[in-house]
């Protein structure tokens, strides 16, 4: 019998799982997790108003309430916690599905002004992400500049411009909703600094901004005619030919009159951040022209956006975690189809899968095969990793010796409970807790 332990519950470690026990009756796998609470950014990234999507969490659920899946919350891996060395010793095998928890940079001057914040940030606030900070988003905001093209900048795009009305339905906590209910921003403006064509958005989340209640989306006909795409959309691959058809379609539709207006911009490389009395106050960019070859270049001319608030949407990035090696230059783990590589060769025993396995990009589905291939790889390991001397029977006492305090399934369903009653008692549905004392209070079955 082999004892794995997959560290990280989002997607790529909830498919890991899933693998090892369809292709092994004997395995038995323990997901564990910094959070007390499962599924990753399914919980902590996806939407509050993509409640579809948001439901996936009920396949992952499944996962790790198989008999041979044992969900562990609350346990630390490095640094603070149990240490990757000491993981080692207790499992066959460990699989790090750690995800990519931090933001990528722009590098450019202003950047760290205050009302600058990362979408990480925003989108961590929104979800209840208990390390998050309520870092006062929409004070004194009016405009808003949403720097980056992708989905993440579509998302947060879209939260600043959603009302009460929508959002009370969501699981988001009460105090995000307060508070992105009482927003004054009315000008929405999310920028990209190559062309529409090279946009990282999908057509279904980009279409999804024109059905917006009082909403305008705004697109500049000028900066579409720039983009080589546009003139000959035909030439395109078919995503990109259906974001440039809906951006037509917004280009030549005179607003309504709404009170919000989201504009989407194209051609603008973010230079710097200005300060107002001490805050950001606008983004200076520079405007770019395509150079023939997929990239732009600059044209020395400049356009300043007014925003009190700037997100930069601009990627995510991997985290080194102590005694894994890392690879600064992708933020990832060096591996070959998921086996962790220390200093080029096969470190046995040790598996890697999701974004820390591929970088920061795909979508849900995407971590379903990567997972499938990295387990893959572990069981054609395991006649190696079974001889392994690991201590016998359960590796729990072992893990709270090293200092962990795990919350099991009960405690995570006590936490369930509780964000259900706190929903009830406001009149929502499920809210979600924000903060660690109310998540542990509830995981210890205590009221909140
Ligand atoms: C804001 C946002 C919105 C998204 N929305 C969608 C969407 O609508 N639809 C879609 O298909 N895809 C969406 N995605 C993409 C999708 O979320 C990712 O593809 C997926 O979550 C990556 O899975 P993962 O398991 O690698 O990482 P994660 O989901 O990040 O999971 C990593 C887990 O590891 C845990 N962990 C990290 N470090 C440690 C440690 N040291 N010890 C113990 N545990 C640790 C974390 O707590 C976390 O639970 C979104 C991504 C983002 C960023
Ligand atoms: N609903 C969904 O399905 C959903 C929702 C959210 C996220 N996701 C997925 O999660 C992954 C991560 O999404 P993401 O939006 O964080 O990343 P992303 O898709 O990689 O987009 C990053 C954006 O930032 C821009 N950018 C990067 N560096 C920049 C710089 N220095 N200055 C200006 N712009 C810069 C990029 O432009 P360039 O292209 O020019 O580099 C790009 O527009 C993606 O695979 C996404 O599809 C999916």
């Amino acid at each position: 019998m082999l004892r794995v332990a997959v560290v990280g519950s989002g997607p790529s470690g909830c498919y890991t799982a899933q693998s090892l026990v369809r292709l092994d009756s004997e395995v038995r796998v323990d997901v564990l997790d910094r959070l007390p609470c499962p599924y990753g950014l399914v919980r902590y990234g996806v939407a509050p108003d993509h409640e579809k999507i948001k439901s996936l969490q009920n396949n992952l659920r499944a996962v790790l309430e198989h008999e041979r899946v044992r969900f562990l919350g609350g346990v630390q891996i490095g640094p603070g916690g149990v240490t990757v060395g000491r993981l080692r010793e207790l499992y066959h095998a460990v699989v790090y599905c750690v995800g990519a928890a931090t933001d990528r940079h722009l590098g450019v001057p202003g950047e760290d002004l205050p009302g600058s914040w990362s979408a990480t940030q925003f989108v961590s606030w929104y979800s209840a992400h208990p390390d998050a900070e309520d870092a006062g988003f929409l004070r004194d905001a009016r405009s808003a500049v949403v720097i980056g093209v992708g989905n993440v900048a579509v998302d947060v795009t879209r939260m600043l411009a959603r009302g009460l009305a929508e959002l009370t339905s969501t699981d988001m906590p009460q105090a995000a909703l307060t508070t992105l209910a009482d927003s004054r921003v009315t000008e929405i403006h999310m920028v990209g600094r190559r062309g529409p064509s090279q946009a990282r958005f999908t057509t279904k989340e980009l279409r999804e901004l024109g059905t917006l209640p009082e909403t305008d989306v705004v697109v500049d006909p000028a900066e579409l005619a720039l983009d080589p795409g546009y003139t000959d959309p035909s030439a395109l691959p078919a995503p990109q030919r259906r974001n440039i058809e809906v951006l037509r379609g917004w280009a030549g539709t005179p607003p309504k009159g709404a009170p919000r207006r989201i504009h989407l911009r194209f051609f603008l490389r973010p230079a710097e951040l200005l300060a107002e009395r001490g805050h950001v106050g606008a983004v200076w960019f520079e405007r770019t022209v395509p150079d023939g070859q997929g990239g732009v270049t600059g044209t020395g001319r400049h356009e300043v956006i007014e925003g009190q608030l700037v997100l930069r949407s601009v990627g995510y990035r991997g985290v080194p975690l102590e005694g894994l090696p890392f690879d600064p230059a992708t933020g990832t783990v060096p591996n070959l189809s998921g086996r962790v590589l220390r200093e080029g060769a096969v470190a046995p025993g040790e598996y890697v899968a999701g974004w820390i396995k591929r970088g920061p990009t795909g979508v849900i589905g995407t971590n379903r095969p990567c997972a499938k291939e990295t387990a893959t790889s572990l069981l054609e390991d395991a006649p190696v990793l079974a001889v392994r001397a690991v201590p016998g029977g359960d590796p729990l006492p072992a893990l709270r010796a090293a200092g962990a305090d795990p919350v099991e399934w009960p405690g995570w369903q006590s936490i369930e409970r509780a964000e259900a009653e706190l929903g009830a008692s406001l009149g929502r549905g499920v809210v979600k807790l924000p903060d660690w004392p109310s998540l542990l209070k509830a995981a210890a079955g205590k009221a909140p």
